[in-house]
């Protein structure tokens, strides 16, 4: 397994690790992103076994005991799996989350306290050069777990949408081709939103932010018209995944009268 480094924004680094071995034969990506600020933060650890290879990359961008911030969508292993791995090599470093999944969850799993986030909060980064702060935003159910958000870097307008626009594949770091279709064909494969109500509405609401950059957790980043993109996965998920449409879609021996 080979883990690339690429710059998707200014100063924002996308950690890539290819496996084959899921869902072939495309395969599927694991990506992490660092924004290299004086106070530098990890979104997305990745697993404990990826931390060898992440780590390093990271060590290639910043040196490890800089990092400041450990940061992540939810709490799955491919997200955070390697949380502590990157307290303990960082020791000023705090994993920081929503409210609710540090009550849920941080306060016990991770070895050291986390820094809690309402939604709507920010986190400077980079208070004395540019301006460089991330948002918390609060993204329940999407795609999945109640402790789910978001984060948005207004400096560059990047939105690290996490398991947004999943998809399959080792495309290019960083792509302006749509990603809409790939991620519903995905999400056919997966079927990992838990919430289609809020996964409808959310996306729609995201629209509002008018990402530049979206730093896609699977498969490349999205550089363009963010808001379209949105909107348009709002649409898609609600055209293929609605109760309607998966009943008209039903396989054609659920589909005959009943004996
Ligand atoms: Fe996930
Ligand atoms: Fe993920």
């Amino acid at each position: 397994m080979e883990t690339r480094v690429d710059e998707i924004a200014e100063g924002i680094y996308r950690i890539s690790t290819f496996v084959a071995e899921i869902a072939p034969p495309a395969g599927f990506t694991f990506n992490q992103f660092l924004i290299a600020a004086e106070e530098p933060l990890l979104f997305h650890t990745g697993m404990r076994q990826l931390f060898p290879a992440v780590s390093a990359a990271v060590g290639r961008v910043v040196p490890l005991e800089r990092l400041r911030w450990v940061a992540f969508g939810h709490i799955e292993a491919d997200e955070c799996g390697a949380m502590n791995e990157f307290l303990a090599v960082a020791p000023h470093a705090e994993a920081a989350h929503n409210t609710l999944g540090c009550l849920v969850s941080l306060n016990d799993l991770a070895d050291r306290p986390p820094r809690p986030m309402d939604d709507g909060e920010t986190l400077d980064l980079d208070g004395r050069r540019v301006r460089r702060q991330v948002r918390n935003i609060n993204t329940p159910h999407v795609p999945h777990n109640w402790e789910a958000r978001v984060l948005f870097e207004e400096n560059t307008r990047t939105l690290f949408c996490g398991d947004l626009f999943t998809h399959l594949g080792n495309g290019p770091a960083v792509t302006d081709r749509d990603l809409v279709e790939l991620a519903l064909d995905s999400e056919q494969v997966f079927r990992q939103t838990s919430c289609l109500t809020a996964a409808v509405a959310t996306p729609r609401s995201l629209a509002d932010l008018k990402p530049q950059t979206r730093a896609v957790m699977h498969g490349s980043s999205y550089r363009g018209d963010g808001a379209r993109a949105l909107s348009a996965l709002a649409d898609g998920l609600e055209a293929r995944f609605s109760p309607e449409a998966e009943f008209a879609a039903r396989p054609s021996a659920l589909a005959g009268p009943l004996p």
